[in-house]
């Protein structure tokens, strides 16, 4: 099956902080996939902005190098990539002074009636004096649009800080916040899952849901960028942004249309009515670990305190929580939510456990019978399971087995699976936000997050160390065992 390329208008795309690595790793790379699957008019040029006094040409070159690192050799041909970079500009200019910024609003000028999008990959403290000079040169007309990358604060004072900064240049309706698991494939299937099946929106509630597992587990640590993560932590980095759209998309309510308030109104009623989590110290409720040295994919891996290069910290690596939605819809269905660094394996998958049956009308010969349960796997091997009751096939009697109905997408549709933000930045050029975060949804969360951060930062509890290649701190496990459920590790 071949997918389906609809090509966007013409733009122009600014993207600050040009040289770092969200824009070598997935920018370019992404903007290079778009362009080789059609989807870029000729009329779509990149201009990499950053405060190096880089010509175009070193840009052009450090370009090149990403695309070359970043996209399969048996993916691209030298022509591809020469018709890419060809796209591309360079300036320099710097958030904190005046330098560059009239060469940049000369070099826009022509640019004008065309889509305008300002990337801002930097940190969030240059996104306010971005947003700033980008008003005060002309640069923030009707055409433009401004794309941020979390983290959107540090906490609830900050967030809005970070906000108001954008909003004082930027109406929201301009402002696209990206969170880039709203982007993946799998992640979207889910709204198709759930929203074009009539066979699961009647069992979808507490009545016939038991509980629901996210888990998203990552097997490398902290790699290079200890130093930003010892000031975040396993809670802001993952939690209050993926883990909790992942669960607005599983526990909203259907929206009336797909359009971006539509569905963003109904993630904020789940971030409004989730259970705030009054004591976060118990490990009934929270559980913060961090790894020491251990194994992992068969070698010896150091651990957090090595990698950061210091002697304590209080960062956590992992979290476990379990959140519950206090609505008509959800009462009383825990959401068990996992994540971090140097686990056991690489696997971000949502399980809906169901009910079991009432009643059993088979004999005990038969065996057990296990609850039905429908696994997302978000990656990798990204598909959908969907677990059943069946007859262990043959003679010798009723013998029961639980076995998968199993849609893997790779083989299912046979189509390179695109990266999240090929289709997210096109987006932004579409002037499409259902992808991205609003403003009340990313405070909302932050409101619900904050009192686990603050009861933290009270205490003088450290994180609980776990071995980096298990699953985590046992306490995660008895989260989750005292209450007569289990982790599905991998493999559901
Ligand atoms: C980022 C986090 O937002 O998501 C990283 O800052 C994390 O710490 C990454 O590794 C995980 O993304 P993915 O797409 O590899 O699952």
């Amino acid at each position: 099956m071949t997918s389906r390329v609809i090509p966007v208008a013409p733009f122009v795309l600014v993207v600050f902080g040009a040289t770092g690595d969200l824009a070598r790793r997935k920018l370019l790379p992404a903007l290079f996939q778009r362009d080789l699957a059609g989807q870029l008019p000729a009329e779509a040029n990149i201009l990499g902005v950053s405060r190096g006094p880089l010509t175009e040409d070193a840009y052009i070159d450090i370009a090149r190098h990403a695309v070359l690192e970043y996209v399969p050799a048996k993916e691209r041909t030298e022509q591809d990539v020469e018709r890419f970079l060809a796209r591309i500009g360079y300036l320099s200019a710097d958030a904190d002074s005046d330098g560059g910024w009239d060469a940049l609003a000369a070099k826009l000028a022509p640019f004008q009636n065309r889509i305008n999008v300002f990337y801002l990959a930097t940190g969030p403290a240059l996104f306010g004096p971005l947003c700033e000079r980008l008003g005060r040169h002309g640069l923030a007309g009707e055409n433009a649009r401004v794309v941020v990358e979390k983290p959107i604060g540090k906490n609830l004072a900050s967030a809005h800080a970070v906000n108001d900064a954008i909003g004082a240049v930027f109406p929201e309706d301009r402002v696209y916040r990206i969170d880039h698991y709203l982007g993946k494939e799998a992640v979207q299937n889910l709204m198709a899952l759930r929203f074009a099946n009539g066979l699961f929106e009647p069992l979808w509630n507490a009545a016939h849901i038991d509980h629901v597992q996210i888990t998203v587990a990552e097997s490398l640590g902290v790699e290079g960028r200890a130093g930003y993560y010892d000031t975040a932590g396993a809670l802001r980095d993952m939690v209050q942004n993926h883990i909790l759209q992942l669960l607005c998309l599983v526990a909203m309510e259907p929206p009336a249309q797909l359009d971006a308030d539509a569905v963003r109104d109904e993630k904020l009623k789940v971030l409004r009515a989730l259970k705030p989590i009054a004591d976060a110290l118990s490990t009934h409720s929270v559980v913060r670990g961090q790894y020491r040295a251990g194994a992992s994919a068969g070698g010896a891996v150091p651990g957090y305190l090595d990698e950061l290069g210091a002697d304590t910290s209080i960062t956590e690596t992992f979290v476990a929580l379990k959140a519950e939605i206090l609505n008509w819809r959800w009462a009383g269905v825990p959401f068990y939510l996992r994540t971090g660094k140097r686990l056991a394996e690489r696997v971000s998958e949502i399980v809906i456990a169901f009910r079991p049956v009432p009643h059993s009308v088979f004999e005990p010969a038969a065996g057990p019978i296990e609850a039905n349960r429908l696994v997302i796997r978000l990656q990798p091997h990204e598909g959908v399971k969907l677990w059943l009751m069946t007859k262990d096939p043959g003679p010798g009697g009723m013998r029961l087995r639980s076995v998968p109905l199993d849609m893997s997408f790779a083989t299912a549709f046979q189509v390179r699976n695109p990266d999240a933000y090929e289709r997210l930045v096109l987006d932004v050029v579409r002037g499409n936000q259902t992808l991205f975060m609003r403003r009340d949804e990313v405070e909302a969360a932050w409101t619900w997050i904050e009192p686990i951060l603050e009861a933290w930062s009270n205490s003088n509890e450290l994180p609980k160390p776990y071995t980096a290649g298990t699953w985590g701190p046992s306490a995660a496990i008895a989260l989750i065992e005292r209450d007569g459920r289990t982790w599905l590790d991998g493999g559901t």
